[in-house]
């Protein structure tokens, strides 16, 4: 019989300090049973509890190599799905906010991508031949199966043009979804015409695009994006480079194609942060992606000379990763202390099966 849940009402009105303190006691007492895996764009009050830290990528092989009975996943829906599949099936993937969604991933669904299917059937052929489905990590499972079940795979920002190349050796065009940011910089850097990349809108009958552009595409790119990305403007880049001619310019793939053409680095979280502290000291940075990474990176190589500076002149945060605070946190520690499991991330095991499939193709390429 499981242990009865302790509500959240008894949580949410702790201080910080007090939820931290509660945070630490119920670790204690769980020990090696539960591992703690944070996104690089967690709040800091979050992230200061993290076992390992990472970009999507990393944390998933995490996930997959982890042998905790608990995983707590400090990030968004996806992620803990991705480590509830990866996982093993005894071992439970837990989300202390759900609330904490991606507002990219939701930018595509099963319905929309199955409805693209079948036009794209009826506009130029068995898509099934024609395409390889590439779904961005940041998406949901059901969508991940969709891949597993039509040749597909699933992708990273720190791998993207890898799978391209995985995903055109098998068949001659790529639907790219949800982010098309992240596919039309991926397909640019591997040489693809950007007229041969056509975006499709899933809200439009054969996703707005004539026969005829359908057939010229190498790659469709859903009409998905990021909040948080596309903040980021070249304007931002170029009175940078006009105040610092020799500042050195960073960005995420999410970002629009202007701006990661005139950056000088474009990559996943992990990425940045591994450049910048590896850079030489006194350089100067602009940073092209969420503020509390930037912000915390900021301090961490204050001491060498480096200067970090964030790219949008206003707040850009991801919101729904920091619906996950403190008092969530210790509210799901001091349940899995007392023997409760709350928050449990479960896909459903045929959709895990076939997500796996995709998962596992990318983690073979990558
Ligand atoms: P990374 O895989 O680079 O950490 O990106 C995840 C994400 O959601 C960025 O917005
Ligand atoms: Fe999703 Fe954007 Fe948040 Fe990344 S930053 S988790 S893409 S909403």
């Amino acid at each position: 019989m499981q242990t009865a849940v302790i509500s959240f009402d008894h949580f949410n009105a702790l201080s910080d300090e007090q939820a931290r303190e509660r945070i630490l006691a119920a670790r204690a007492e769980l020990g090696r049973r539960v591992v703690l895996l944070c996104h690089h764009y967690q709040r800091a009050d979050v992230y200061r509890h993290a076992d390992l830290t990472g970009d999507s990528l990393k944390l998933s092989r995490l996930a997959a190599e982890s042998d905790a009975e608990y995983i707590v996943f400090c990030g968004v829906h996806f992620m803990a799905e991705v480590a509830d599949i990866l996982s093993r099936p005894a071992q439970i993937s837990i989300l202390p906010d759900l609330a904490a969604g991606c507002s990219m991933a939701d930018m595509a669904n099963l319905a929309k991508v199955a409805r693209c299917w079948r036009e794209l059937a009826a506009a130029v052929g068995d898509p099934d031949a024609l395409f390889t489905p590439v779904t961005y990590i940041n998406s949901g499972a059901d969508l991940k199966a969709f891949c597993g079940e039509h040749g597909g795979i699933v992708c990273t920002s720190s791998n993207a043009p890898k799978i391209l190349d995985w995903a055109f050796a098998r068949r001659e065009k790529v639907l790219f979804f949800p982010d098309q940011h992240l596919g039309r910089w991926s397909g640019h850097k591997m040489g693809i015409p950007l007229d041969e990349m056509q975006v499709w809108d899933p809200d439009l009958e054969n996703g707005g695009l004539s026969v005829e552009q359908i057939r010229r595409a190498r790659i469709l790119l859903w009409k998905g994006f990021c909040s948080v990305h596309q903040m980021f403007q070249a304007s931002h880049i170029q009175r940078f480079r006009e105040e610092h001619p020799d500042g050195l310019v960073i960005s995420h793939p999410e970002s629009n194609f202007d701006v990661c053409r005139l950056s000088d680095y474009v990559g996943s979280t992990e990425y940045i942060i591994q450049t910048i502290k590896a850079a030489p000291a006194n350089t100067r940075w602009l940073v092209g992606t969420e503020l509390n990474l930037v912000s915390r990176l900021a301090e961490e190589v204050k001491a060498e000379g480096k200067s970090v500076q964030f790219m949008a002149p206003m707040v850009c945060m991801c919101s729904t990763m920091g619906r996950i605070d403190p008092q969530h946190l210790a509210w799901c520690l001091e349940n899995l202390a007392e023997g409760a499991v709350v928050n449990r991330i479960s896909v459903p095991a045929h959709e895990a099966a076939l997500a796996k499939v995709a998962l596992e193709r990318m983690l073979e390429a990558s």
